[in-house]
């Protein structure tokens, strides 16, 4: 049971930084191809862009080669833990460990090809191996998706997912590299005057990439999904929404950037027939003074995008599960208002329904535990909705004081230490050894008490600190709403799990959707305001807290689905 667990969770972890090494791989390829045009004499590329692409490249197939090692293990851990023993020779003839096994040996030879291209990255002979080394890993990946086990259209499917997850791969590669160029250029005059032309010279190829991963998508969500129930009412189907949810947003920075890129060229032809082009540091340019905080939203969103993308290829199809299909009107109903459970019953009820729960097999919760579980949740919205308010108002004029709404935060860490899992420590009699290391459930529900904490302490600092605060740590609290966020998107779905399991597990996601809104907007808000644009700064901030009360709303009218 833990191990299972854990092994889901860890396998999932692992195939998103599968996904985000294959985008840092391919993506690194096609920047220094079509970006910086190498050996190209209308390049222009400052060599130190070459070799900073050849490290990505390289960073990108040891992370892809790592990812793929440890899911093999993984695998095999969980066999051998269910078979009581790991049967080596039938594990090494399935599909997934001949094909993740040559995945993990191309990655490898990717990342020797760097090195060497490294040693001489203004080579186009040399970047042309890397490209067919990276072809090769591309091609590979179709023999690790869910066509190679599909009767029908069987070598279609495979095509069209590889080409959906290569123009995936191009986009993310293509916008970490703008990341890089970006933190580069800080240090380095001749990357700053270089990045106009890189943010104008990708954006056409990031349109394409968007363009052919919408219409490849729309193609696998048609076979795969196929209906609206199976679309909103199963795992698999509700994963595929929250990546179109997550592609929409995106898009709004990828055509903020697109904009900025074309109106700095238009600028550029506009007076380079007469002079120079126009330098990074002439007066601030959006693409300079914007987009470099659109770019590192995007690498959010899409990072996240990857995350959905990779617990999708751990889901059996929608379509493949008609009998475990929830009706569109059960999710509704799931999110539709409802009035909070205010009232709890006694922790002796709860431990007494756990013990009849546990008497009997396959016995559902008790209604003690169903209720228990109700209030928590409902509480911990009303907490989450008192925090929005609170938030919404210290944005007025001489109403600095609700910025101590973070301590709310802290509140509701003490809150969920006390009552998730009540059955085990410290109230219940299951030690915090056993509970904490015997079930997946209860250690991922400890991490995330341990977050809520950390982040109110965190924020409550830093948003009363006044000037006095300044640095990193200010970006703490985005970053962790961000791995909260991809908590609750990874750890949200088990293969073959009930209709009723899918209903409580649909409200995770969403929320772990609206986290990595909180994320963005509270990044953008810093960044902004560091930027010296206070209007847009604020906009991004009531965005992450409207976020936030969305979650909260979303808590407030949690009710355990009758069985
Ligand atoms: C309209 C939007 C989209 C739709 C409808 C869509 C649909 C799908 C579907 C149905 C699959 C699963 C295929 C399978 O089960 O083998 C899939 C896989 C994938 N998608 Fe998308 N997608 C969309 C956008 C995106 C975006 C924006 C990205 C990343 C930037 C992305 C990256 C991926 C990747 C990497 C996979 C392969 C996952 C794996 O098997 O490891 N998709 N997509």
């Amino acid at each position: 049971m833990f191990l299972q667990g854990i092994a889901n969770f860890i396998d999932d972890l692992m195939g998103g930084f599968q996904l985000v090494g294959l985008a840092m791989l391919v993506g690194s390829i096609v920047w220094a191809l079509s970006v910086l045009r190498v050996a190209s004499p209308l390049s222009g590329a400052p060599e130190a862009t070459l070799t900073l692409s050849a490290r990505i490249l390289r960073w990108g197939a040891l992370l892809l080669a790592g990812a793929q090692a440890l899911k093999i293990v993984t695998k095999g851990l969980v066999l051998a833990a269910t078979l009581g023993t790991l049967p080596l020779a039938d594990y090494a003839s399935t599909v997934q460990f001949e094909a993740g096994s040559i995945r993990l040996l191309l990655a490898l030879v990717a990342a020797a090809a760097a090195a060497w291209i490294a040693q001489a990255p203004q080579s186009l002979g040399r970047w042309h191996v890397g490209s067919a080394v990276a072809a090769a890993v591309v091609v590979s990946g179709g023999w690790l998706v869910h066509a190679v086990g599909r009767f029908e259209g069987r070598e279609l499917l495979m095509q069209i997912t590889v080409l959906h997850q290569l123009v995936a791969a191009v986009w993310v590669g293509g916008v970490v590299q703008l990341l890089a160029l970006w933190r580069a250029s800080r240090r380095d005059a001749g990357l700053r005057d270089f990045w106009p032309e890189a943010v104008a010279r990708f954006s056409p190829v990031g349109m394409l990439c968007v363009a052919v991963l919408v219409v490849t998508g729309v193609a696998l969500a048609i076979d795969y999904v196929g209906s609206w129930s199976g679309l909103f009412g199963t795992g698999y189907g509700s994963l595929v929404a929250a990546k179109v949810a997550l592609l929409a947003v995106t898009l709004v920075f990828a055509a903020l950037n697109f904009t900025a890129g074309r109106a700095w060229k238009k600028r550029r032809n506009a007076v380079r027939p007469h002079g120079p082009a126009p330098r990074a540091t002439d007066r601030p340019l959006t693409v300079v003074a914007r987009v470099p905080s659109y770019i590192e939203a995007e690498t959010f969103l899409l990072v996240a995008v990857l995350f959905v993308a990779a617990s999708l290829s751990s889901l059996p199809p929608a379509i493949d599960i008609p009998q475990m299909t929830a009706q569109v009107h059960e999710v509704v109903a799931m999110f539709a208002p409802k009035l909070p459970g205010l009232t709890t019953p006694s922790h002796a009820n709860l431990l007494a329904g756990e013990a009849e729960r546990l008497a009997i097999v396959g016995r559902v919760a008790s209604e003690a535990a169903t209720d228990w579980s109700d209030y928590n949740h409902n509480i911990a919205g009303l907490f989450l909705v008192g925090m929005g308010a609170f938030a919404l108002l210290s944005y007025l004029p001489r109403m600095a004081w609700a910025g101590y709404w973070p301590l709310g935060f802290m509140m509701l860490g003490v809150f969920l230490f006390f009552r998730s899992d009540a059955e085990t420590w410290p109230l219940g009699p299951i030690g915090f050894w056993e509970s904490t290391f015997g079930n997946g459930e209860v250690l991922q529900h400890r991490l995330a008490t341990l977050l809520c904490f950390a982040l109110g302490l965190l924020e409550l600092r830093i948003r009363n600190a006044g000037r006095r605060q300044s640095g990193d740590p200010r970006y703490a609290f985005a970053v962790l709403c961000a791995v909260g966020g991809l908590l609750l998107i990874t750890h949200a779905h088990a293969p073959f799990e009930l209709k009723t399991d899918y209903l409580i597990q649909s409200t995770h996601l969403v929320m772990g959707v609206l986290a990595t809104m909180m994320a963005v907007g509270r990044w953008l808000e810093l960044r902004l305001a560091e930027g010296k644009i206070p209007g847009w700064s604020r906009a991004a901030g009531l965005f992450s807290v409207s976020a936030m009360l969305c979650i909260g709303m979303v808590l407030v009218f949690y009710k355990e689905p009758l069985v």
